[in-house]
């Protein structure tokens, strides 16, 4: 079965690069128009450029816009859909990507600044995006939200154990919203192993044979990997599918070791 989305508009926060991008370019490429979101303006210029330049499908159509946010903004997030909404329409997917991760070390050393400046993009930034797309647009016209979690969030390890306690939290909070915005709008989360992006890159890059070796399916993720679960999981092909989040790590968990990322 071939994944569409035409005619729908999606707004992809994080797109400038890694997940987020390869996420909205294979919305475009399966017709839906993107407003892409990130904090660096080059780097989204660059971004929409290479989807409408390089993406089968997309060349010419005009479908690909964006918009400088930062995800921990409410103020931020009301105006990108806004200018979602001015440009195309509408809004029927979101796709929470952006998130950050300050404090590398054990849990109990973390500053206060970097808990709440993590707390303030990976969390409550996931809900105050969601909840401008449902007070603007999917309250009436329904649609889909997808949260980017990570096993982090189903898993213990150290080094990352706040951005870890943000993501169990976006698995919890998709369960949530699921049942509260239901029957309109679905909400469900991807939560991906190690993929080779900047965001993790010191974690795979020193290490990436000896970690692909214990993996059931011998490789780290790439963006790509990450992208298919995202349309399907907002195409109509997941349309009896809420609340749910849908792990994809190369086998990571179902290993004795547990997860990676
Ligand atoms: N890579 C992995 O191994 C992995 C594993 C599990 C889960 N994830 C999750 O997947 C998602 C995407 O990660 P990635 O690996 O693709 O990261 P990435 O390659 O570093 O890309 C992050 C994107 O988010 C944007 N961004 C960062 N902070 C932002 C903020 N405060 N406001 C708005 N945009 C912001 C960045 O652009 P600007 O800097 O221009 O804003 C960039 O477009 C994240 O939720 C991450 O937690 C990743």
């Amino acid at each position: 079965m071939e994944l569409r989305l035409d005619g729908k508009v999606a707004l992809v926060t994080g797109a400038s690069r890694g997940i987020g991008l390869a996420i909205a370019r294979r919305f475009a490429e399966a017709g839906a128009s993107v407003m892409l979101s990130s904090r660096k303006e080059p780097a989204l210029a660059a971004a929409a450029a290479d989807i409408e330049a390089g993406s089968a499908g997309v060349v010419g159509t005009g479908q690909v816009a964006w918009q400088v946010a930062h995800a921990g903004d409410p103020d931020q997030a009301d105006a990108c859909v806004r200018a979602t909404l001015d440009r195309f329409g509408g809004l029927d997917v979101l796709v929470n990507n952006a998130a950050t991760n300050p404090h590398y070390g054990p849990l109990v050393e973390i500053d206060r600044g970097r808990m709440e400046k993590t707390l303030e993009v990976n969390q409550s930034g996931v809900l105050a995006w969601s909840q401008s797309a449902w007070r603007a647009a999917m309250a009436e016209r329904g649609g889909a939200v997808l949260n980017l979690a990570s096993i982090g969030g189903l898993s213990v390890e150290p080094g990352i154990g706040w951005y870890n306690v943000t993501k169990a939290a976006v698995i919890h909070l998709t369960r949530q919203l699921a049942g509260e915005l239901g029957p309109a709008v679905r909400v469900n989360a991807l939560a991906p192993g190690l993929v080779k992006t900047e965001f993790a890159r010191a974690l795979w890059e020193p290490a990436e044979e000896v970690i692909s070796r214990r993996l059931p399916l011998r490789r780290l993720g790439e963006p790509e990997d990450i992208a298919n679960a995202a349309l399907f999981l907002c195409s109509d092909a997941a349309s009896w599918i809420t609340g749910q989040t849908l792990v994809i790590d190369g086998g990571a968990l179902s290993m004795p070791s547990g997860g990676v990322v």
